[in-house]
C-alpha cells in the first residue's frame, strides 16, 4: 500500500489516503475525486460565514462510492456535521484504514458503511442526508439504473447531489454518461457548475462537476 496526501489549503491540513498497489477500480483516488474534493475546498471557504445554509459546514454527508473515501474524509475535516463514506463490501477495510489515518484532523464522527447501489434493504438504513457526494460513479452499465435509483431513495426535497465524473470518449462510456443524465433528469435539477466556480488549479475541461436536487 502507499500512502497519498491530497492538500486542502484551504483549510491548512491535508486529506491522506492509503491506495493499494492491486485491486479494483475503487483502490487509488481518481482524478474527479481531486477535482470535487478541491471545489469543496473553495466552496466550503466561500460559504462559511453564510448565515444560512453551508454547502458543507454543518451538514450530514453520504459519500457513494467512494472507495478510498476522498471526497467524504475531505468534507469532513472540512466542517460537516457527520459523514458516512460507502461503497461495495470490499472496500470497507480501506475506508476504515483511511478514517483512522485521518484521526485527528477530522472535524466529526465518520463512517465506513456498505451501500451496494440498489440494494433496498441497505438504502432505508440510511438517514436522508444534505448532501450526497459522488466521485466517477458513471462508469458501469451494469449499475447505472441502481445508482439513479439508489440517489432518488436517498434524496429528499432539501437534499443536494454534487457528482463529478471524467468524460471518456471510448467504447460504450459516452452513452452511458448520456442514459445516465436521461434517468437523473426524471427525478432531479440539474445545474453544471462552471470552471470558473472550480479550484483554478485542480479543474480540468474533462472533468465534470454537476448539482443535482430533486424535482
Ligand atoms: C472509479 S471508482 C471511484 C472511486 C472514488 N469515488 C474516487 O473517485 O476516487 C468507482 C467506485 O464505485 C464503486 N462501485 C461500483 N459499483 C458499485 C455498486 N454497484 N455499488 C456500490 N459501489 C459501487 C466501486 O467499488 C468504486 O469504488
Amino acid at each position: 500500500m502507499f500512502l497519498r496526501e491530497v492538500s486542502l489549503d484551504g483549510v491548512g491540513t491535508d486529506v491522506a489516503l492509503w491506495q493499494e498497489l492491486e485491486g479494483d477500480v475503487g483502490c487509488v483516488v481518481w482524478d474527479a475525486a481531486i477535482v470535487l474534493t478541491k471545489f469543496l475546498e473553495v466552496n466550503s471557504l466561500k460559504f462559511s460565514t453564510d448565515a444560512g445554509k453551508s454547502l458543507i459546514n454543518g451538514r450530514t454527508v453520504l459519500e457513494l462510492g467512494s472507495g478510498t473515501g476522498c471526497v467524504g474524509l475531505a468534507a469532513a475535516i472540512m466542517g460537516a456535521s457527520k459523514v458516512t463514506i460507502t461503497d461495495l463490501p470490499e472496500f470497507l477495510s480501506l475506508m476504515e484504514k483511511n478514517i483512522t489515518e485521518n484521526g485527528e484532523r477530522l472535524g466529526c464522527p465518520v463512517e465506513a458503511r456498505e451501500l451496494s447501489w440498489g440494494n433496498e434493504e441497505q438504502i432505508r438504513g440510511f438517514h436522508e442526508p444534505d448532501v450526497v457526494l459522488v466521485a466517477d460513479c458513471i462508469y458501469y452499465e451494469q449499475s447505472l439504473e441502481p445508482l439513479v435509483s439508489t440517489l432518488h431513495k436517498l434524496c429528499g426535497p432539501d437534499t443536494t447531489v454534487l457528482l463529478s465524473y471524467e468524460e471518456r470518449t471510448t467504447g460504450n462510456k459516452p452513452q452511458l454518461q448520456r442514459k445516465f443524465f436521461e434517468m437523473m433528469d426524471e427525478h432531479f435539477r440539474s445545474e453544471k457548475i462552471a470552471l470558473e466556480e472550480q479550484h483554478e488549479l485542480f479543474r480540468c475541461e474533462d472533468i465534470h462537476i454537476y448539482k443535482f436536487s430533486r424535482r
